[in-house]
């Protein structure tokens, strides 16, 4: 796919207008089937499978104009923010092989999230997704967004951060290749929605924070540590086993396999890490205990709730909308009083990436 993309380079911003406008609103996403460990130039050693949440959303807005040897002005909610704006620039330089047209377009690039940094929502899916989706669209500007719009979106987004690459797609996202998924690609990720039964299209996730300050060890450096990692070979099995049960689990509406799986995944991804050399810990005491009343009410109620934990010790209770009532009671009463400040996010599945607005000044 690289070498088909790196041919239709545009080298020249003859297709654009001298100015304009657009902004791309992408989501986040919480993986089930875990991403852990890369190779090559962004590549996953296994495949995964995330569901695209629906309010915890970044918003991208771009000014562009037309100059000769293009240029970035880039802030974060209005103000200056130089260290993300040193990485939105790498990101770009990288970008100039496929987009060489950035070379005569200055973008001035404000962003902003929906929901808090640091509270387990990955703001890295979602900004690069929203980044990557805008610069496809200033290099097919007038032309109709079709799937191989999104098929080079989520490659792009795959450059910026390899979780991004399943935030170009709605509802549910493969990133990696399996064997049960026809379309499936290390180089990109596809839409899964249409496994989706009818009654699994509202999967609620609810964040209960339980520490929001920045993490100890970064993804970037976590994937690393995948590297030569002494159960390396063993996760990758795992993982590809854990994909197939989980598709099988939504096509058969099988919660009590979904949630075995789902955890599995969660806790193997901690288990990935505490075993590293050096191994580190990014679950913490209260993210044990809510696990084991999650465990109890479960046990106890029969209740279709699974948790997931993403690379940090923040809890996501997943649940199905036939109990939404009853565990949303169950976090209002009995998870909420343990959460930092008593903090919950409430988010559920959405249906991936709006164009906001595409205007042109000529
Ligand atoms: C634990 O996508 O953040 O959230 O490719 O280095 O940007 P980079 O890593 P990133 O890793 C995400 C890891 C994870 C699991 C997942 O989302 O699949």
């Amino acid at each position: 796919m690289k070498e088909i993309y790196l041919a239709q380079a545009k080298h020249d911003v003859s297709h654009l207008p001298e100015k304009g406008q657009l902004s791309w609103e992408s989501p986040s996403n919480i993986a089930l089937v875990k991403y852990w460990g890369k190779h090559g130039e962004q590549l996953p050693d296994n495949a995964s499978l995330s569901i695209t949440l629906k309010e915890s959303v970044s918003i991208v807005d771009i000014n562009f104009r037309k100059q000769e040897g293009g240029g970035l002005q880039f802030t974060f909610e209005g103000k200056p923010k130089p260290e993300f704006e040193t990485r939105v620039q790498k990101y770009l330089d990288k970008m100039k092989s496929y987009f060489p047209f950035l070379n005569y377009l200055f973008l001035e690039l404000d962003s902003r999230n929906t929901f808090p940094h640091s509270a387990g929502i990955a703001s890295s899916a979602s900004f690069m997704s929203a980044l990557a989706l805008s610069l496809c669209t200033l290099e097919s500007y007038g032309r109709e967004m079709d799937a191989g719009f999104f098929k080079k979106a989520s490659f792009m987004a795959r450059l910026g951060s390899g979780s991004a690459s399943r935030s170009v797609f709605g509802a549910l996202a493969a990133w990696g290749y399996h064997p049960s998924v026809s379309e499936s690609s290390d180089d990109y990720a596809c839409s899964l929605s249409e496994l989706l039964p009818e009654r699994l299209k509202k999967i609620h996730d609810a964040v209960i924070l339980v520490n929001s300050a920045a993490k100890k060890v970064s993804s970037s450096q976590g994937h690393k540590l995948m590297e030569g990692h002494f159960l390396a070979e063993n996760r990758i099995q795992q993982a590809t086993a854990n994909m197939a049960q989980l598709l099988d689990a939504i096509k058969d509406e099988d919660w009590k396999l979904f949630a075995q799986v789902v955890e599995n995944e969660a806790l193997s991804l901690h288990a990935m890490m505490l075993s590293s050399i050096p191994g580190f810990t990014l679950l913490q005491q209260q993210t044990l205990d809510i696990i084991e009343m999650i465990r109890e009410e479960r046990e106890a109620s029969g209740l279709k709730m699974a948790f997931t934990l993403d690379a940090g010790p923040n809890i996501h209770l997943l649940y199905h909308d036939d109990d939404r009532q009853a565990v949303e009671a169950f976090i209002n009463d009995k998870l909420k009083p343990l959460a930092e400040e008593q903090r919950v996010i409430f988010d559920q599945m959405g249906p991936g990436p709006v164009l906001k607005h595409l205007k042109s000044y000529e």
